[in-house]
């Protein structure tokens, strides 16, 4: 029933591989998805004999299939799914040993920050955030001990750009681990494995899973001996992907290319938009002319993303955008159908101090807009009387 694939497979589309990737056809019936394999155990017919799967937390076809799936997107050697993109960021993080040094983006997500500022410190792991927007204060942030770069570009919520090639270059030089976390821009807009990164980091919660009703993390690696490592990790940690959740990630990911594509449209059109609007003091959106880190990133990514960040001038004026809105989820969390409005201060980077927050540039008055699927005359309509504050 398995059907023949050809050598030229690899060469496909990103559209055709997000929709006919290796296991999307099921070897045994031909159903047209993967089948779910409920199974925490498999029985062993010879117990010399050493079978592809034997436990679910060291593998399952369900889990394996979307696996492959996110390493094939990637252009990565192996993927690993985790229970959630914290749980995938955290299994890369025990890479590291006691006494090594990691230098990170700065305006990283608060949930990274949290893990490198309070949990890994506690395993003698310590950490320098820089901005990587600048090559320079990169490489003044090495150390003897370092031992990795971990990358968020863009970053979230103030979309800095990082020259992902810049910087694993001179990287490689010193021998250093690289990460990147790719949420943002997914593999459809950005696959930093070619340009020269080790592991790829989601959180699929977002834009791969794409309708905010699964939680989900995806690492992928850039060589064998890395994969064999992360594995271990991943095993050893237990902290991976339940089966009906892996099921429910690829059936989300098939339609990858095409909902990006509808969100960055009316990502653009609502960025332009707010740049022109007198209550909004400064955009933030990579696909903007004025944005500075918009040449590198047309450079290294193939789109600029659904995620526009906008400051209104202070937190009571976000606030009261926020409870005026009445299309978007006024959530914690994004890339999904609907329309996701957060407020990095109180959501996403509480776990930041105050002054390291806004030494980041994530003000009080700071709104992060990811922008969904549903018509953007009327996400504009409902935004253009949300920022009318005299009402
Ligand atoms: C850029 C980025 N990385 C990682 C995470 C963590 O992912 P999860 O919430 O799936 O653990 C998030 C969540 O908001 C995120 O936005």
């Amino acid at each position: 029933m398995a059907r023949k694939r050809t050598e030229g497979q690899a060469e496909r589309q990103f559209a055709t591989k997000l929709i006919h990737f290796n296991r999307a056809i099921d070897s045994t019936t031909g159903a047209s998805s993967t089948p779910i394999y409920q199974a925490s155990t498999f029985h062993q017919e010879a117990l010399d004999d050493q079978q592809e799967f034997d436990y679910t937390r060291s593998g399952n076809p369900t889990r394996q299939a979307l696996e492959d799936y996110i390493a094939v997107l990637e252009g990565g050697t192996r993927g690993f799914a985790f229970a959630s993109g914290m749980a995938a960021i955290s299994a890369a993080a025990m890479l590291l040993s006691s006494g090594d040094h990691i230098i990170c983006t700065e305006d990283v997500y608060g949930g990274t920050y949290r893990l490198l500022s309070t949990i890994m410190t506690r395993m003698n792991v310590e950490t320098t955030f820089v901005d990587m927007t600048d090559l320079d204060k990169v490489k003044a942030a090495l150390k003897p001990n370092t031992k990795a770069v971990f990358m968020e570009t863009p970053s979230n919520p103030t979309l800095k750009i990082t020259d992902i090639g810049a910087i694993t270059a001179w990287a490689k030089q010193h021998d250093l681990l690289t990460l990147l976390d790719n949420t943002f821009m997914t593999p459809y807009h950005q696959r930093p494995i070619e340009h020269g990164v080790d592991i790829v980091l989601h959180s699929a919660t977002k834009f791969l899973g794409g309708h905010s009703d699964v939680t989900a993390g995806l690492a992928v690696v850039a060589n064998d001996s890395l994969g064999l490592r992360m594995k271990q990790l991943q095993n050893g940690l237990g902290t991976i992907l339940g089966v009906s959740d892996s099921w429910l990630l690829m059936r989300g990911m098939k339609t990858l290319k095409t909902r990006m594509d509808a969100h960055e449209k009316s990502a653009l059109r609502l960025a332009e938009w707010l740049t022109e609007h007198p209550e909004v003091e400064t955009v933030y959106y990579p696909g903007l002319p004025g944005h500075p880190g918009r040449a590198i990133h047309e450079k290294q990514s193939l789109g600029y993303g659904a995620v526009v960040s906008f400051d209104v001038g202070s937190g009571e004026r976000a606030k009261k955008v926020l409870s005026k809105v009445e299309i978007p989820l006024v959530a914690v969390s994004l890339g999904a159908v609907e329309s996701i409005l957060s407020y990095p201060a109180m959501m996403s980077h509480a776990a930041m101090p105050r002054e390291v927050r806004l030494e980041r540039g994530i003000t009080d008055g700071l709104i992060r807009y990811s922008v969904g699927l549903e018509s953007i005359e009327d996400l504009i309509a409902d935004l253009e009387h949300a920022l009318s504050f005299d009402e």
